[in-house]
């Protein structure tokens, strides 16, 4: 591929001297979804697939943005004197708004850039592919410019700066960490609420991790994840009429069930208890996890599921039929939606000895009751985001 994506930006910009290659991962959560936004933990890792790029630097103001995957766009022209976002940049606002961002952050680039990319994580499959292009992009602006003060979680700040305030959609900080981050063969335990993390060594010597694909993208998604991350907001505020609490994080399932009445809407409430209940099941998985008990890992997978698609309201009706039918198959340890829902992917822990059958199964199943193919990745986790050569 590397081959490739230099030979394309030779075509496209006279030559490939003095391009760099770079690489940014998607990310998978094992569990803690939905809790980044409300001072929670979260535990995902960084995937083997992701987005890769090739840059250099220019001479004048331009930035030209090409994606492979998406040739029908041609390159985006784009000017850092005109750091908007524009409907016809499509897929470029994101790289251009990592660009804004670092304006914002006091970093404002005198020249510009070229830049190609090719990924492969399947695109609006809730695998993170947006915070891998805007964390690629902040490895391509430090390198390229030379700017070292920045770390790696600042570089994951910094793409969801750009997501929130640029592209419009106010997520947490876990994908863009998860990619910035990430490390071979670990997950990454981190408290959103300090972001202070440590690497867990996931070692499952009879097992896999499968990401199940449901090839749905359900249209509400940005619009109903901004709607659940102001329910519980708005159950925060209800809550601090009382209690001395800065995030819902800061509450275990005791307190919550003691003072939740606090919270008069009923749906507030069913979101609050999620977030509640959804750190709680995190810090019990690392601990279960640490203790090598994966069966309770599974059981709390399978606890967040169930409070996903019934407090949290985040499911589908495709991505519950995936679950369910994971859960019948003796041999699978634990299944849930992964990411922000409204479609896209499953996660599910799977006996070495259980997953053909588990492909084979829950495919041709799902296909009969939805009537297209669901697609099945194994799990490799690999490095956070980097430069390659
Ligand atoms: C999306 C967001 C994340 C997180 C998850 C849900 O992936 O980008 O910040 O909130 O949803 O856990």
């Amino acid at each position: 591929m590397k081959q490739k994506l230099f030979d394309k930006f030779a075509e496209l910009f006279g030559n490939s001297e003095g391009a760099h290659f770079y690489f940014a991962p998607g990310r998978v959560n094992l569990i803690g979804e939905h809790t980044d936004y409300n001072g929670g933990h979260v535990f995902p890792c960084a995937l083997t697939m992701g987005t890769y790029g090739v840059a250099r630097k220019r001479d004048d103001r331009k930035m030209n943005f090409y994606s492979m995957n998406l040739d029908s766009f041609g390159v985006v022209e784009t000017s850092l004197d005109d750091l908007t976002n524009k409907k016809e940049y499509n897929w470029a606002n994101y790289p251009l708004g990592v660009v804004w961002t670092f304006a914002e952050k006091g970093r404002r680039l005198e020249t510009g850039f070229d830049m190609v990319i090719w990924g492969n994580i399947p695109n609006g499959s809730g695998l993170s592919s947006s915070a891998a292009l805007e964390v690629l992009t902040g490895v391509i602006v430090t390198d390229l410019f030379g700017i070292k003060d920045f770390s790696m979680t600042d570089l994951a700040l910094i793409g969801q700066y750009c997501e929130n305030k640029f592209i419009g959609c106010n997520c947490g900080i876990m994908d863009q960490f998860a990619s910035a981050n990430g490390k071979k063969d670990n997950a990454i335990f981190l408290d959103t609420n300090t972001l202070k993390y440590e690497y867990a060594p996931i070692k499952l010597d009879d097992a896999k991790i499968i990401i199940t694909n449901s090839k749905v993208k359900h249209s509400l998604v940005d619009s109903a994840y901004n709607d659940r991350r102001q329910e519980c907001t708005d159950a925060l505020a209800a809550l601090k009429t009382k209690l001395d609490i800065e995030t819902l994080g800061d509450l275990s399932p005791e307190e919550f069930e003691a003072n939740k009445d606090l919270i008069a809407d009923p749906i507030q409430q069913k979101r609050a208890k999620h977030a509640v209940y959804e750190n709680q099941r995190t810090l019990d998985a690392v601990a279960a996890l640490k203790d090598g008990d994966i069966v309770k890992f599974g059981q709390l997978m399978n606890q967040s599921h169930i409070s996903l698609r019934d407090d949290y309201e985040v499911s589908c009706e495709e991505i519950d039929i995936l679950v369910d039918l994971a859960w019948a198959i003796p041999g699978v340890i634990g299944s849930r939606i992964t990411g922000g829902g409204f479609g896209g992917c499953t996660v599910s822990i799977v006996k070495n000895d259980t997953v053909d059958r588990f492909i084979e199964s829950i495919g041709s199943a799902y296909k009969e009751k939805v009537g297209h193919e669901a697609e099945f990745y194994t799990v490799d986790i690999g490095d956070g985001a980097s430069r390659l050569d």
